[in-house]
């Protein structure tokens, strides 16, 4: 049985950005969380229309990210050296930033957003437009041999059916091939409160137990797994086919952990619940006082974990002026549901803001090392996680 336990009110898709005329026909659902008892999986409630996040607009393109370039550049040297694939095939490939580590000869990608599909085949690749499920898998078999390695990096969260998903997954990967999967921890965003990680394209919020249990109901079963930092912290999951090899410590100790924080017990979530709307009315109340008082506060990073919060908290640009951003497609438009204005980093001077807000707090470091000139002026960084504070 799935039992609801949070309600984030209504939000609109979280990489929409809009144009000022196309503001009065925005697209808006209501994004309820649950929790299901059998397999302990935590998704959204009612699920959004994949078509509508993942098109041709998408915005996201991981090649512009810095960190994230490093992060797959070291992540592909790994699992090359460690597993020796004869073949890779990525799903949610983006704009290559993974894939264009191997081979273009045999190499695949499935990317559904046409407009990074086309940068990879245009690197080389047989770049597949389509959703990851069971008939892609039959259509790739049908052509190419089976896959030593499939990989995918926060993109297995956004698919709604994770058995079929599974399923086409255990399909095509070869008798001793690893399936590598990352994607935010759901034991991390309870420990820290980042109920931001919950937007429209986050069907699921992983646990490793609740991984466990829908992968061997279709095939494949957890040998290891690696705590990340990326996205607010991560796990990197290694699956391959249950009746192949043993099973490492490392998933015994992550399971017994989310069982010592009460993974699997609904009343946890409860208590999450509580603390988010805690956090929403101290980040409303921290922000008004702020204004009240004459301060100016911008926010950086207009990221899909601001969307949920902006949205949530029925922030707008009363309360923050405008968000920098280092996406171009991003900049000139208005950010989803909130309408605040999304600039270049480079056309504003921070020294004007008093306060600026970390919409991208999983880069916090890497924001203040940037804007230590920022910092040295007085200005100062607010942050919603692990609780409202602010800090220079
Ligand atoms: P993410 O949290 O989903 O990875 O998105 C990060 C967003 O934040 C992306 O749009 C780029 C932006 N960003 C900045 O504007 N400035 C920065 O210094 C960093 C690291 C990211």
């Amino acid at each position: 049985m799935k039992k609801e336990f949070l309600d984030l009110g209504k939000q609109p898709i979280a990489n929409k950005f809009l144009k000022e005329d196309e503001v009065s026909d925005e697209f808006f659902f209501d994004l309820k969380v649950v929790f299901d008892e059998e397999t302990k999986l935590v998704s959204m409630k009612d699920f959004v229309k994949p078509e509508l996040m993942f098109n041709k607009d998408y915005k996201y393109n991981t090649s512009l990210s810095t960190p994230m370039v490093k992060h797959f550049k070291e992540t592909a040297k790994v699992l090359s050296m460690k597993f020796r694939p004869k073949s890779v095939l990525e799903i949610g490939s983006n704009d290559g930033p993974f894939i264009s580590n191997f081979p273009t000869e045999t190499s695949y990608c499935v990317e559904p957003c046409d407009n990074f599909a086309v940068k990879t085949a245009d690197m080389g690749y047989k770049s597949y437009t389509d959703f990851w499920n069971t008939e892609l898998s039959e259509k790739i078999k049908s052509t190419h041999d089976e896959i030593d390695l499939i990989y995918s990096a926060n993109c297995i969260c956004h698919i709604q059916d994770l058995d079929d998903a599974f399923s086409a997954v255990s399909n095509l990967l070869s008798e001793g091939g690893v399936f590598v999967f990352e994607d935010p921890s759901l034991l991390k965003m309870l420990e820290r409160g980042s109920y931001d990680q919950i937007y429209d394209e986050h069907a699921h919020v992983f646990s490793v137990t609740a991984l466990d249990n829908v992968l061997r109901r279709n095939g494949l079963k957890i040998f290891s797994v690696d705590n990340l930092d990326v996205h607010g912290g991560s796990n990197r999951i290694y699956a391959r086919h249950i009746d192949f090899g043993g099973v490492g410590d490392s998933v015994r100790q992550n399971i017994d952990e989310e069982m010592k924080f009460g993974l699997d017990d609904f009343q946890t979530y409860e208590i999450f619940a509580k603390r988010v709307q805690d956090s929403k009315d101290e980040l409303l109340r921290c922000l008004g006082n702020l204004k009240h008082n004459g301060k100016k506060i911008i926010s950086i990073g207009a990221t899909s974990k601001s969307t949920t919060v902006f949205n949530y908290c029925g922030i707008d640009d009363s309360l923050i002026d405008c968000i920098t951003d280092t996406t171009p497609d991003k900049q000139g438009l208005l950010a989803p549901g909130s309408h605040i204005p999304v600039v270049d980093r480079d056309s504003v001077n921070l020294s004007e803001y008093d306060y600026a807000f970390l919409g991208a707090w999983n880069f916090k470091e890497v924001i203040a090392n940037k804007e230590s000139e920022f910092v040295k002026g007085g200005g100062k960084f607010i942050t919603h996680v692990p609780k409202i504070m602010t800090f220079s």
